[in-house]
Order: C-alpha cells, then sequence, then structure tokens
C-alpha cells in the first residue's frame, strides 16, 4: 500500500530552479538558497503548486551539480542544511511542495565511494561502479560512447582497469546490479523524505541497468553507441520496483523520472497505472526535437508538424492509462522562444507557447526565465561557455570551419537556460551584488521580471492567468484531448472535453497572416475567451485571420 493518499500531483504545476543561476543572496556571484529564500513568494505569485530543484548537493561542478560528492550535503556554494530546511518549510507554509533531483545513474569521481573503489579490487567500493579489464591490443573494453566527452571508459593506473562513463569523464557510473549500491541508494533517499521533501526528480534514471557483458555496439553510427545496451535494461523495473515498495511506498511523495530517447509505449511499462509503476511521471524529449535531431545535436528547420504529433501522440497513448509531464524548457535546452517562436515576437509568440502546453492533459513543470520570456545567449568565443558538453560539441567538431562550430553552438547550447535570472534592470540584472559566475543576457534591460511585473499584459500576467484558469477548470485538468487539422503548418488547434464543458486552444506558430476557419462544432460566438494575446478578437463567421503568433482560447459550456 502506498502511503499517499491520492495522485496530488496531478493536480499541480512546477517550477524549476537551476540554483547556480536563480538568485544570489549574499554576493559571491552564485545563486544560492538564501537567494531562493528571498523569492518564494514570487514563486507562489506565480500560481504554481511546487519546485524541482536541480542539484544543491556537493559537486566539484564537471557538470554544475549533476557530479554528486556527497548525497547528504549542501554545497557550501548554495549555503547548508539549516538554510535548506528554512527554504523547505517556508516553502510549506506556503502550500509549495519541493522535490528534489536524484543523481544515481553515476556519481562524481570525488565522490568518498569512487576513491575507495579505485583504490583495490579487495575495497567493498571496488564494485560500486563498472571497473574492466582493457581488451587485447590495448583496446578498451567496449566500443560505447560517452554522451558528453570521447568514450565511455577511463583508465585507472592503480588497478590497471577501466571505468565506465556514459557521461563527463568526472561521472563514473554506479554498478545499480550491486544490492549494496542500491541499499545506498536508498538511504539518500530516505534521508531526504525523513527531512520532510515531497519526491524526487530522477535523472536519467531509465539507464541504471546495463545489459550483462556490455557487449559492443554494432551500430554503424558512431554516435551514442552502447544506447540501446544501456536504455531501458534488463533490470530497470525490478530496481525501480525496489526502490517503491522499500521506499517511496512509505511516504507520500511523487517520483518523475527523466527518461531520453523515450516512446510512449515503452513509457507505459513505467508509469501505466494499471501496474506497479515504478514512475509517476516521465520527462521524455520528443517534443523537444522538432527543430533539430538528439543525441548528437544536429539541427533542422523548425516542424511544427512534427511538434504536433509528438504531442498528440503522448497525448494519446499515455491519456487514461497513466500521467502526462508537459514542460518546453529545462536547463538542458535553449530558450524555447528562441527555437519554436521568435525573438522578435517575443511576447506574443511567449504567451502562444504557454498556451500550446499548459492546457494539455498532464502536470506543466515551468523553468526559471520561461515566464518572463528570456531568450538565448549569443556568445562570441567558446571560452566564454563553461558547459562540459557544450565544449565537447565545438571539439568534436574538428573539420568544420571555426564560424560554422560557434554558429553550431550558439544555436544549440544548454547554455542559453544558464544565465542568471534577470529580475530588474539593474545592475547584473539584479541577480547579484557581486561579479556573475556567467554571463547575464544583454537583453536584460527590456526583459526582466520587475518590468513584467509592472505589465498588466506581460508574459508573466498571462502566465499567472494561465495558471489560475487551469485550476479552476476541471475541463483543462480531467479532459480528454483531441488534435484538430494536424495538417496544418500555421495552427495547432487541439481540444479538452469534460462532462459537457470544451476547450477549444488555437496557436498560431507564425508570423504571417493566415486565415483560421473553426473546426465544426465549435460557435466562437458563444464561446467565453479565457485568454488571448491580442487586444481585440474579432471573428467573423467562425472564422478570422491571424496575428502573428496569436493564441486563443476559448471555454464552451460550463
Ligand atoms: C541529465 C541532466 C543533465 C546532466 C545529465 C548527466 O540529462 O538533466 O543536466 O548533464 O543528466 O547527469
Ligand atoms: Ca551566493
Amino acid at each position: 500500500m502506498c502511503a499517499r493518499e491520492t495522485d496530488w500531483y496531478k493536480e499541480m504545476s512546477f517550477y524549476q530552479i537551476w540554483p547556480r543561476s536563480f538568485k544570489d543572496g549574499n554576493g559571491d556571484g552564485i545563486g544560492d538558497l538564501y537567494g531562493i529564500f528571498e523569492k518564494l513568494d514570487y514563486i507562489k505569485d506565480l500560481g504554481v503548486d511546487g519546485i524541482w530543484f536541480s542539484p544543491l548537493y556537493v559537486s566539484p561542478n564537471a557538470d554544475y551539480g549533476y557530479d554528486i560528492a556527497d548525497y547528504r550535503k549542501i554545497s557550501p556554494e548554495y549555503g547548508d542544511l539549516d538554510i535548506f530546511k528554512k527554504v523547505l518549510d517556508s516553502a510549506h507554509d506556503r502550500g509549495l511542495r519541493v522535490i528534489m533531483d536524484l543523481v544515481v545513474n553515476h556519481t562524481s569521481d570525488e565522490h568518498e565511494w569512487f576513491r575507495e573503489s579505485s583504490k583495490n579490487r579487495e575495497s567493498k567500493y571496488y564494485d560500486y561502479y563498472i571497473w574492466r579489464k582493457g581488451r587485447s591490443g590495448g583496446r578498451l573494453p567496449n566500443n560505447w560512447d560517452s554522451l558528453f566527452e570521447g568514450l565511455a571508459w577511463t583508465y585507472n593506473k592503480d588497478l590497471d582497469e577501466y571505468y565506465l562513463h556514459i557521461f563527463a569523464v568526472k561521472q563514473p557510473d554506479l554498478n545499480h546490479d550491486n544490492p549494496l549500491v542500491r541499499e545506498e541508494v536508498k538511504d539518500i533517499m530516505r534521508f531526504w523524505l525523513d527531512m520532510g521533501i515531497d519526491g524526487f526528480r530522477e535523472d536519467v534514471i531509465t539507464f541504471i541497468s546495463k545489459v550483462p557483458g556490455l557487449p559492443n555496439s554494432k551500430s554503424p553510427i558512431p554516435v551514442g553507441r552502447g544506447l540501446r545496451y544501456y536504455s531501458n535494461g534488463p533490470r530497470i523495473h525490478e530496481f525501480l520496483g525496489e526502490y517503491k515498495k522499500d521506499v517511496l511506498d512509505h511516504y507520500d511523495c511523487m517520483v518523475i523520472g527523466e527518461a531520453p530517447i523515450m516512446k510512449p509505449d515503452i513509457a507505459l511499462a513505467y508509469i501505466d497505472e494499471s501496474g506497479a509503476k515504478g514512475l509517476d511521471l516521465m520527462f521524455h524529449f520528443q517534443h523537444m526535437e522538432a527543430d533539430c535531431l538528439y543525441i548528437d545535436y544536429v539541427p533542422r528547420p523548425f516542424s511544427l508538424r512534427k511538434l504536433k504529433r509528438a504531442f498528440t501522440r503522448w497525448q494519446e497513448e499515455i491519456n487514461g492509462r497513466g500521467w502526462n509531464t508537459l514542460y518546453l524548457e529545462n536547463h538542458d535546452h535553449p530558450r524555447i522562444i528562441s527555437r519554436y517562436g521568435s525573438e522578435k515576437f517575443r511576447t506574443e509568440s511567449g504567451k502562444m507557447l504557454a498556451a500550446s502546453f499548459l492546457f494539455q492533459q498532464g502536470t506543466p513543470f515551468i523553468y526559471q526565465g520561461q515566464e518572463i520570456g528570456m531568450t538565448n545567449i549569443y556568445l562570441e568565443t567558446i571560452d566564454e561557455y563553461k558547459d562540459v558538453m557544450t565544449k565537447n560539441e565545438y571539439a568534436k567538431k574538428k573539420r568544420w570551419s571555426e564560424e560554422k562550430k560557434m554558429n553550431l553552438i550558439r544555436r544549440a547550447t544548454r547554455e542559453s537556460s544558464r544565465t542568471p535570472m534577470q529580475w530588474n534592470a539593474e545592475k547584473n540584472a539584479g541577480f547579484t551584488t557581486g561579479e556573475p559566475w556567467f554571463t547575464v543576457n544583454p537583453n536584460y534591460p527590456e526583459v526582466n521580471v520587475e518590468k513584467e511585473e509592472a505589465d498588466e499584459k506581460s508574459l508573466l500576467n498571462f502566465y499567472r492567468k494561465a495558471l489560475k484558469v487551469r485550476k479552476e477548470r476541471p475541463v483543462i485538468l480531467w479532459g480528454s484531448y483531441k488534435e484538430h487539422f494536424p495538417g496544418s503548418r500555421t495552427f495547432y488547434t487541439y481540444e479538452r472535453e469534460y462532462q459537457g464543458a470544451r476547450l477549444l486552444v488555437i496557436c498560431s506558430f507564425s508570423e504571417k497572416a493566415k486565415k483560421f476557419k473553426t473546426p465544426k462544432g465549435f460557435d466562437l460566438d458563444k464561446g467565453e475567451l479565457v485568454l488571448s494575446n491580442y487586444d481585440d478578437n474579432p471573428a467573423d463567421n467562425n472564422s478570422f485571420i491571424s496575428r502573428p503568433y496569436e493564441t486563443r482560447v476559448y471555454l464552451f459550456g460550463s
């Protein structure tokens, strides 16, 4: 029996904080929990119901917190357990739930387990990680690629063996086949849940079970080799089931798993409510590929039809069996206005994008800065970027001209979402009184919280209204989903229906004027316009000519 009485996460929306860039409270240029504490009312006023913290733990920052050296301590850069508890209690006092990032596919190589592990084979910790001898002829244990830098193996002299790292060299993979590792994971979970947190976002959790023997990849493409041998691996459901039964079921909590290269039919094995699901929610990536191909970012022109196919597929296939997760931004992707919208029509397209995902069925996640329409940053040289993945993407393109490389980086880097949060038009956007650790986007005098708060028609106020409407209308929380005009290259149109109430969401992804014709069965004159991004909303005979990135949300029935 689960200690959670209702699936409360279904009625919630979340705000994601990437702590380093949210708000600096002590003037050292790095965002921290003191700064977060100051901004809890801002988060509450947005209308969300919970916060997801990207990692706050001790880390050498090879991957900004996703390489953890101590799972039970707050990084001194961000504060300590006292201020964490204060933030947690104050969030709870405001009715905000708090979930923490749990990064257990790998640790930092500076974690004491890894230090011990790499000393000698007799150590209890040796088998916490995945060590292998090299193959004959000085070859690595297998041909897998690291997703972040080079190949997936790094040599250790003391052991004369290689350790596996699917991500950066400083992120050795843990061996979840070892029951001792699983006990450690459970202890870490209990530590935070006992403190009162409400759940976890589990980092690349679908990668934790590796196929025994770690077979060579036969893929002809030298990118992401090995993925099929650790993505949704043979024991994944057993491991997640164990974490659930032994720990999670004993707390009033939720878990959301990050799942790269996921498809709905495979997702259901994790989140289908009729089974012993290992996860409540899942972050998949399919709708984030409408202008590129992952795993190695290959740019493509934006395709609305590709975006709509991904949206609709997940809505249709998960609906009624599991629960969807809705997002357009997080700390791993460039800013959405710069991708699927338009920097020129920043506010209009920002509102349209908000309507495109917030009214689908599922639990929305909003990433810091998304609600004020922050956009990508375009830096001059690679040295100005800091992220291991970004630097590696650059380094890999050995034959490309400098200009071509930098154009790719400027368009593709996830660091565009990691610039300091823009609070006001003062120095450093009000993020810090010191020297900011990373460049502030020069558009801050125009794009900042203070300005957005003062303007009734701002994007921020649109988000606030949208989140309020979402909560007040059962049709948005519980209604069925239907897409109209899937072939349109201009409009994304969807309908929700619940107990006689219907919602119609119209989104133009174009700056060109196009004629929109209302789907059969709707009379716009009879609808209540609950949200839109232009002052007047004329319609003639159930059609109208759309303005750049126009969106309208109509409600029919009560
Ligand atoms: C996840 C995180 C990302 C990190 C990677 C390795 O994808 O979201 O930021 O770099 O895992 O931990
Ligand atoms: Ca600080």
